[in-house]
């Protein structure tokens, strides 16, 4: 069957809701595809906050935002990009709250904020409270919100189909004219044919073993970009969140830390205050986590494993129920421990993707190290896109921060080139075959492993060797088993030969999609010969901003190849200084 509609997206979370949300504000037919009910999205999974400059509990600045959002990137944002999203902020959150977000309030009545790791006043004097929240359920009173205000809006849903692939007018050009889904329901394979497609597919934590993301983070649509001659940015550049719960990698929020959480060692030491004197256990990301491993490296860690703990002892009990109620029940259910009592046992998690498909700041996919090069009805946002403000690390509350503010842009500039003419391009013939012939491939074999094997070595693998630290050795191990994973993960069979909710037949899908980019990632970060933010390179230990200030784009070819090029990076105001914290 041929859906058609004049915008298509990909992806019911965040940035695909506000796409949605604000495209069909502006007049356009907007679809959504979503291989879950929306409400299921992983954005409904964040909890500390949304950053902006809103001064309601401290002085603060959007500028002084930008600041440290550039900082926190280790320099590699792009600074255009970065101002775009803090002078948006403030704007956009108040918009979300018209539209019914109901965020926590001050005494006075105004939204609530709170501090977070990074986030200072006056350019990294002290922590600022910048954070909005809603409780530490942030992300889920969002996701409500929109999915709500796009149903008003008539935006029509299509959940729990699966994304395959793009569709092309024809070989000769790249413009985008549609996708093609599986509906998981039926087992049918549907064309959506669009003037424009967007991808709000999100990341990618998945292809880790320990992650704070949902299962269905499997990042989709970063594969199915590769596999279209479209490249990929700054994939090296993965951040672990420092407080994911030990073994499981759910997540804890660095809200706790904002509420006044320490880290501790096994000495009971508060280890951040050696490594950031100033901000302390609210350093950015990349700090906390490595500084983490440092210890646990150095015989640190708790009860001599690899953890260390958060102590919430001294917040009290009025502030874990009222501010923090989702962390406290996570703590007390999955590992049996009253943060109210007891140090809470912690260690980074795989938690986002600051690389991802290249885009202009409206979202529209660019081709080449050239900006102005975009793509004819292709759009990309949220965590699936760079447009890029994350560079080498990205603040918390600030993905959040993209997902609305780029979200939002995204879906006016579509209703915009939908109502200055933009058309459905022909689709290709025949384009939805090859899929439909892959699909039956896989039902037909007899002999082979199971998706999940593979998808384990996969997550084993990545976890071992590509994770906060890395040499050329585990990264060039990486690449050496990816090579074997993509093998196996080409002839993986499937138990369930029928068509209805075959989510056995998603698995083996995604799992090829998983090797397609881990190899981008790996190559990518095995080319980047510096550390920077959240890329540790122990044989290159330091920045390196003569040969590497820049953004890397890498591109697979038919055979499985690579082929890498660079970006320049926007540089505005904040010429890049050493972090000191
Ligand atoms: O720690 C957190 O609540 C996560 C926020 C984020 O990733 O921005």
């Amino acid at each position: 069957m041929v859906y058609e509609h004049d915008i298509v997206i990909v992806g019911a979370g965040g940035a695909g809701l506000m796409a949605a949300l604000y495209a069909s504000e502006g007049g356009a037919d907007v679809a959504v595809v979503s291989k879950l009910h929306p409400l299921r999205s992983h954005t409904g999974a964040a909890q500390g906050g949304i950053g902006a400059a809103l001064g309601n509990e401290e002085e603060d600045h959007w500028l002084w935002h930008a600041f440290d959002t550039t900082k926190g990137s280790d320099y590699l944002g792009d600074q255009d990009a970065i101002e775009q999203m803090c002078q948006d902020a403030p704007r956009t959150i108040i918009e979300l709250e018209h539209y019914g977000v109901p965020f926590s309030r001050t005494r006075e009545g105004k939204i609530a904020q709170r501090r977070f790791g990074g986030h200072t006043r006056n350019f990294g004097e002290a922590p600022v409270r910048r954070a909005c929240y809603a409780a530490d359920r942030t992300g889920h009173m969002i996701l409500h919100t929109l999915y709500e205000q796009c149903v008003k809006n008539k935006v029509t849903f299509y959940d729990e189909f699966q994304v395959l692939d793009l569709v092309k007018p024809d070989d000769s050009t790249d413009a985008v004219s549609g996708c093609i889904a599986y509906e998981i329901l039926t087992g049918e394979v549907h064309t959506f044919h669009a003037a424009i497609t967007c991808f709000a597919t999100g990341g990618y934590g998945r292809a880790f073993k320990t992650t704070s993301n949902a299962h269905a983070g499997t990042g989709d649509g970063f594969a199915i970009a590769l596999r279209n001659g479209f490249p990929l940015e700054d994939m090296e550049f993965i951040q672990f969140h420092p407080t994911g719960l030990y073994r499981l990698g759910i997540l804890i929020t660095e809200g706790a830390r904002g509420e006044g959480g320490i880290l501790r060692n096994s000495e009971g030491e508060r280890f951040m205050e050696r490594y950031a004197p100033t901000v302390k256990d609210l350093a950015p990301r990349d700090m906390v986590s490595q500084c983490i491993y440092k210890e646990i490296r150095e015989g640190r860690g708790v009860n001599g494993k690899d953890h260390v703990v958060l102590d919430m002892t001294g917040v009290g009990k009025d502030v874990l129920e009222h501010k923090l109620p989702e962390i406290s029940t996570f703590s007390r259910v999955y590992l049996g421990i009253d943060p109210v009592k007891q140090p809470i046992p912690v260690a980074p998690t795989c938690h986002y993707a600051m690389g991802g498909i290249p885009t202009n700041i409206d979202g529209q996919v660019v081709r080449s190290a050239d900006r102005s090069d975009t793509v004819e009805g292709f759009f990309a946002c949220g965590e699936a896109a760079c447009v890029s403000v994350h560079g080498a690390n990205r603040l918390g509350t600030n993905s959040l921060l993209d997902l609305v503010v780029f979200g939002r842009r995204t879906g006016i500039e579509m209703a915009k080139q939908v109502k200055a003419g933009a058309e459905r391009q022909p689709l290709a013939d025949g384009s939805e075959r090859p899929v439909r012939e892959r699909l039956d491939e896989i039902v037909a074999r007899t002999t082979g492993e199971k998706a999940v094997v593979v998808r384990t070595d996969l997550q084993e693998t990545m976890m071992k060797n590509v994770s906060v630290y890395r040499t050329d050795e585990t990264l060039g191990e990486a690449m050496g088993e990816l090579q074997t994973l993509r093998e196996r993960a080409a002839h993986v069979t499937v138990d369930d030969k029928g068509k209805r909710f075959n989510t056995d037949l998603m698995d083996a899908v995604e799992v090829q999609f998983m090797v397609d980019y881990a190899e981008s990632i790996t190559e990518s970060a095995r080319n980047r010969t510096e550390s920077r933010g959240a890329h540790l390179r122990e044989d290159y230990s330091k920045r390196d901003d003569g040969d590497w200030l820049k953004h890397t784009l890498i591109w697979t070819d038919q055979n499985g190849g690579t082929e890498i090029g660079y970006k320049d990076v926007v540089i505005t105001q904040f010429q890049p200084k050493e972090r000191k914290y």
